[in-house]
């Protein structure tokens, strides 16, 4: 039975005030250190445009239908997750194994988290650095060195890593509302004047159209299969896609709210903000000398250069870390809100959950922050990767894929279609059909064949 006839079920864990406190909340997911760090550095060690061309396509015909069926599966349910997908599945009279899916969402949520805490506690570390001024000037080499002693700082990096686990559980614990909803209302906008305003900076480089070439000239001879996995799995992971996050954000959401509307403001608004940040990083970068391929440390190198060349740099460097850190906050709450709501249902009280589920996440984090010195990849390699990367192929690359794939199928194949269109909030029968058609067969063939592509790959090169 759809259960969209009633008046308004609500959720044990409270609503999202109104429709535009859900669209902050989910662009407050979506958008974080995934389209400031992650993305620009990733384009770069894959060559660029061509890269950036499949992330773009992969947004839009797998990234977006997905989004959607989650939102959909979250507030048709208004329950946590695991417990969602069981319940559509047993309204639609089909196997309740499928809330299998959902625990491996679950799971590689605090998987990413534990890593995801170590590199936003890098930007702790500089909002430090920056407003003590120790990059006023700097120049290429000062912003290398002072990243490369932060890696092989493992006591630095615990130190920040557990400030940020506990801001993450502290508002996780305080709950959804009462947590990071006001705070997101001022800071997405701020950042994305700040990034406007360094984009305006690395036009004033001299070498802006460098960046552009560098960005959008597609020459797919510089990209392999395991590229394309690659842009496929960071599509899942900045839009909060695969692991349930944005899906347990729709079980909050207000029934009137359009659905299909919200996934297209959330994703653009996401886009944007990588777009953005490449837009700023690169021509920097080029300015400088560097080359692209830096791997993480790229944001943290090249935007203390900006800030250090710059009027007041101090100052706007300084904010410009905190905003991340705000940004990477109200991404991590997210990564561990499928896990704590389930939780709660089970009759765990919300505090004790988060505390247990930020102990466990903070724990595995300590590998993946040893990885950049005492374990690193000569030390000990997964697959001729260090443990941070292992870790973040594993999750990004492949379990979200996985996540993604298995929602497609739920929703486009599983579940019941009555009154999906009306649920959805789509008067647009056309559009209502383009998804449908997306979620069946453009989704899950794509991220198919990306995946076998891939192991295909690997298995030609053993
Ligand atoms: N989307 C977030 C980012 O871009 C990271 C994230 C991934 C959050 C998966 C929730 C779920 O930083």
């Amino acid at each position: 039975m759809s259960r969209s006839n009633v008046p308004d079920a609500p959720s044990i864990h409270g609503l999202w005030a109104t429709r535009w406190v859900f669209i902050l909340a989910a662009a407050g997911s979506a958008i974080g250190l995934g389209n400031i760090w992650k993305f620009p550095y990733i384009t770069g060690m894959h060559g660029g445009g061509a890269f950036v061309l499949v992330y773009l396509l992969c947004v839009l015909l797998v990234g977006v239908p997905i989004m959607i069926a989650e939102i959909l599966i979250g507030r048709r349910a208004r329950v946590a997750p695991i417990n969602a997908v069981t319940m559509l599945a047993r309204e639609s009279g089909i196997s309740k194994r499928w809330g299998l899916m959902a625990w491996l969402g679950t799971i590689a949520g605090i998987l990413i988290l534990s890593y995801y805490s170590v590199i936003a506690g890098w930007a702790l570390h500089y909002v430090l650095q920056m407003a003590s001024g120790a990059f006023v000037g700097a120049d290429a080499a000062t912003a290398t060195n002072s990243f490369n002693t932060l890696k092989a700082s493992p006591l630095l990096m615990l130190g920040w890593h557990t400030v940020f686990m506990a801001m993450t559980i502290f508002v996780v614990a305080r709950g959804v509302q009462a947590g990071l909803g006001r705070a997101v209302t001022w800071m997405m906008p701020m950042l994305g004047i700040l990034l406007f305003a360094l984009v305006g900076y690395a036009m004033t480089t001299g070498h802006f159209m460098q960046g552009m070439h560098f960005m959008f000239d597609v020459d797919f001879s510089k990209i392999t299969g395991e590229s394309v996995l690659v842009a496929l799995g960071h599509s899942f992971f900045t839009l909060s896609l695969g692991m349930c996050a944005i899906m347990a954000y729709g079980a909050y959401m207000p029934k009137q709210q359009s659905i299909g509307a919200a996934t297209l403001i959330t994703a653009g608004m996401d886009t944007a903000f990588a777009l953005l940040a490449g837009l700023a990083i690169f021509p920097i970068l080029f300015a400088h000398g560097l080359s692209p391929d830096q791997g993480p440390g790229l944001m943290f190198i090249t935007l203390p250069l900006a800030f250090g060349g710059l009027p007041l740099g101090a100052l706007f460097g300084t904010l410009f870390f905190v905003l991340v850190i705000l940004a990477a906050w109200t991404s991590s709450i997210s990564l561990a809100e499928p896990f704590v709501a389930w939780a709660v249902e089970k009759g765990v009280g919300r505090v004790k959950a988060a505390v247990l589920i930020g102990a466990v996440s903070w724990f595995l984090g300590i590998f993946s922050l040893l990885s950049f010195n005492y374990l690193s990849v000569d030390v000990f390699a997964i697959g001729g990767k260090s443990i941070f990367e292992a870790m973040d192929f594993l999750t990004t690359n492949l379990l979200l894929p996985v996540g993604g794939l298995l929602v497609a199928v739920f929703v486009g194949w599983g579940v019941k279609e009555t009154k999906m269109m009306k649920e959805l909030g789509m008067n647009n029968q056309a559009l209502y059909i383009a998804w449908r058609i997306a979620i069946r067969v453009i989704a899950p063939l794509a991220i198919l064949a990306i995946l076998l592509n891939f192991l295909g790959v690997l298995g030609t090169a053993r």
